[in-house]
């Protein structure tokens, strides 16, 4: 089934995208990342991308070069401050795992919602997979939404939640950075406070916009409460209706929205190598509107199939 015959938005592709999950995910066929693309095309992967939150290419057996043009034309490109980068390429992410280095990567998160302009996107290229393993899994934070329950929705929309990079700082004092050097990133990359449910920029859609990477608290309610609903929301991105899960091979790649989804990289593939390779799209300030779209439930692939459960509600959660 091509995209087309499940989503009559999108209208005509100039190339093929096969649905890889009900929502999420989508395999693309029929283009070359060598080659410079056309206007018609990037216009068409990035309605492709909005409608499957992630999209799969294989066999792209392209330079670091190409690697930077292809995610040139979607916005302008970060350069991270803690993770490591390519040697002469600060815009390329080099995530090396091996044998020293295990994979760590695998906690569901949204990338750089530490930044007050978290990504928009991210394009991880695959250089070397492990034997078996190091898949990554995304989650659609639409459909995380769209399926919570009344009582919860009440008490997020319009909230908003702290995010900072606690892991990075834990890591970089791990390396021995002093704390003079931590203080000055502390001031550079101040907490921003993002919307627990963010409205998409470009679909107008609301999805689920805390990870339990980065985000810290709701603004407003005291820890209790506030530990309570993250986890119920983090909970979300576990549901496997709501996910796909990639396989890699050499010259794989996968672009995904990181305002739409969440993702994981699975860590069973130790102690073998793993080498991939991130360029990271700028987003804009993420924000909230009550009046977006809302996903028609009767419609819903998911409806009436979820079985809610979550380890710890917290003292009424689900009074309305
Ligand atoms: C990331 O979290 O950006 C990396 C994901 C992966 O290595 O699959």
């Amino acid at each position: 089934m091509s995209l087309n015959a499940i989503n009559s938005q999108t209208g005509d592709l100039p190339f093929d995208v096969t649905p890889y999950s009900v929502t999420i995910g989508g395999d693309v066929s029929g283009i070359d990342l060598r080659q410079p693309l056309s206007d018609e095309q990037v216009e068409g992967l990035r309605a492709a991308l909005l409608d499957r939150k992630v999209l799969f290419f294989r066999d792209q057996d392209i330079t670091t070069e190409q690697h930077l043009d292809f995610a040139r034309n979607f916005g302008e490109l970060e350069v991270h401050p803690f993770a490591p980068h390519k040697d002469g390429y600060p815009e390329v992410l080099a995530i090396h795992h091996n044998i020293d280095r295990p994979g760590q990567e695998n906690g569901w998160h949204s990338d750089v919602t530490w930044r007050q302009e978290p990504s928009l996107g991210s394009i991880l290229r695959c250089l070397e997979c492990p034997p078996i393993g190091g898949d990554t899994l995304f989650s659609d934070s639409y459909a995380a939404y769209d399926n919570l329950p009344e009582a919860v929705r009440e008490k997020v929309e319009g909230k908003y939640a702290l995010h900072d990079f606690e892991g990075f700082r834990m890591r970089l004092r791990a390396k021995g950075v002093g704390e003079e050097k931590i203080a000055e990133f502390n001031e550079t990359y101040p907490n921003p406070e993002h919307p627990v449910i963010r409205t998409h920029p470009e679909t107008g859609r609301k999805g689920i916009y805390v990870n339990a990477a980065f985000t810290k608290h709701i603004i407003g309610m005291d820890q209790g409460e506030s530990d309570a609903l993250l986890e119920v929301l983090y909970h979300q991105a576990n549901m496997p209706e709501y996910q796909c899960r990639f396989r890699w091979a050499k010259n794989s790649i996968a672009f995904w929205d990181n305002r739409a989804c969440q993702h994981y990289a699975a860590s069973d593939y130790w102690p073998h190598d793993r080498i991939v390779e991130r360029v990271t799209v700028i987003g804009d300030v993420p924000y909230y509107r009550e009046d977006g779209p809302v996903t028609n439930m009767d419609e819903s692939p998911f409806r009436g199939r979820i079985k809610y459960q979550h380890s710890n509600p917290g003292p009424n959660l689900f009074k309305a």
